[in-house]
């Protein structure tokens, strides 16, 4: 029996991938194990969207260096696989095989080839051969499924490795779509998370050429499905069409990601964003004139290139203006192969963390304010859990907020089922409660 351990960095995209890798080398007759201790096979799904992630992989190798004549056979899979190709033999000489997203589909010849006494394997072509799900992605969640519908980006962000990573943008057939999205749900699953690095930009190949915001209304009418998501979506992709299916149908969640990246439309234009601030504004009136309120998040970068204090300050009073419910932010990384490398990494590493800290502290701020408005209402949640340490209950509301929440009389299993619970508590990152029904 050959074993295998696979570790996974990065975003949902590849949290996905790893689910369809996994169902690939159990087909293949491979036996999933706990530790890389176990393995015969370890691979590493990595990530490379900052240098910080791709140094992970890195010194996860590093530790295992003398392994590879005690029979393991180490794997670099996704986006640092992809970047840095053959380059990651000299870097870590005991590793055999390198492996982009794009030829998943390719795995079982290549460990073909490894049995058969190659040495050294890749699979790095970029090709537009679709990787999306197979009957044998294994899911890891019981709940939620992801359901990949774009591939690959088509935008050149002046910071970003995604379109090197994961090349031209494909989208699926929506037929292809609804048959797994209907499958999921005759397996028992009720929320679906739509999966792209721009879904806005989903076009349908087939004749029937619906648009994300069709796709997504229908994915909402799948008998089954309580919930939908999709993430990312790029602005200046992000159509009226959309908030206008949140409202119409209730299975679509009322919580947009929305990743603005700065606030200063001079930084926007460096960053090859495609939009300015007010554009991007005018995306957020539509989401606040929904008749559901829907939570808004983003991904903020500070210290791009050029950014002064004074177009910091417009991210901060963006912040303010919009009232997001998370924020994800980051310090500028230089990446390689990507349009601002040329620039530069002008703002120092110091002054990056004191930007990062006061916009942290800022948000931080902002959603106690925001979170103390739900003190008192009722929620619907998805129960993902129970958390023993604290005898509390782990439930998901529409909005994507976390509810904790605590249910007298005991423990009958509430994992997977949708509950009402009143809000009695908020904090910055989580609402707390009580079991209403
Ligand atoms: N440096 C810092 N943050 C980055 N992101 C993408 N590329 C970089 C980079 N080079 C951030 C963006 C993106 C999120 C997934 O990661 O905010 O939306
Ligand atoms: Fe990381 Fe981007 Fe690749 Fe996701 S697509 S794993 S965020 S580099």
């Amino acid at each position: 029996m050959k074993t295998f351990y696979i570790e996974t960095f990065g975003c949902q995209m590849n949290a996905h991938d790893s689910e369809k890798v996994v169902g690939t080398l159990l087909n293949q007759g491979y036996t999933q194990v706990a530790t890389p201790e176990e393995a015969e096979l370890v691979f590493y799904n990595t990530c490379s969207i900052r240098d910080k992630a791709e140094q992970k992989v890195f010194s996860r190798l590093q530790q295992f260096k003398k392994e590879n004549g005690k029979g393991k056979t180490f794997a670099v899979l996704g986006c640092v696989a992809q970047q840095e190709g053959e380059r990651i033999f000299e870097k870590a000489p005991h590793v055999s095989l390198v492996c982009g997203s794009a030829s998943y589909t390719k795995l079982p010849q290549l460990l073909v080839q490894l049995e058969t006494g190659n040495r050294r394997v890749t699979g790095l072509s970029l090709d537009t051969e679709d990787t999306f799900e197979t009957p044998l992605t294994r899911r890891d969640n019981p709940h939620r499924a992801y359901i990949t519908i774009i591939e690959g980006c088509d935008k050149s962000c002046a910071y970003c490795v995604v379109p090197f990573t994961r090349g031209p943008e494909r989208s699926r057939t929506s037929a292809s779509v609804m048959q797994e999205a209907a499958e999921i749900a005759r397996a028992g699953y009720t929320e679906i998370q739509l999966l792209g690095q721009n879904v806005n930009s989903y076009r349908d190949p087939s004749p029937a050429a619906w648009d994300f915001a069709t796709l997504l209304d229908r994915v909402g009418r799948v008998p089954g499905i309580r919930r939908v998501r999709f993430t990312t979506s790029h602005p200046r992709d992000f159509v009226r069409e959309i908030v206008d299916a949140i409202d119409a149908n209730p299975a679509l969640c009322n919580h947009v990601h929305l990743p603005v990246q700065s606030g200063s439309s001079r930084v926007l234009a460096g960053m090859q964003r495609l939009y300015t601030r007010e554009q991007y504004l005018s995306r957020i009136e539509w989401m606040k004139a929904a008749r559901r309120p829907i939570a808004i998040s983003t991904d903020i970068i500070v210290g791009f290139p050029g950014e002064t204090e004074a177009d910091f300050e417009q991210t901060l009073a963006l912040l303010d203006g919009v009232g997001y419910d998370s924020v994800f932010s980051f310090k500028y990384s230089r990446r390689p192969n990507t349009p601002a490398l040329e620039l530069g990494d002008q703002i120092l590493e110091e002054e990056k963390g004191r930007r990062l800290t006061i916009l942290q502290e800022r948000q931080r701020q902002i959603q106690i304010r925001q979170n103390a408005a739900y003190v008192g209402r009722l929620e619907e949640c998805l129960v993902e859990g129970f958390n023993r340490a604290t005898g509390q209950w782990i439930g998901r509301t529409s909005q994507n907020k976390t509810l904790n929440f605590l249910r007298a009389g005991g423990e009958s299993d509430l994992e997977g089922r949708y509950v009402e619970v009143r809000v009695t508590r908020a904090g910055p990152n989580s609402l707390a409660g009580e079991y209403v029904n």
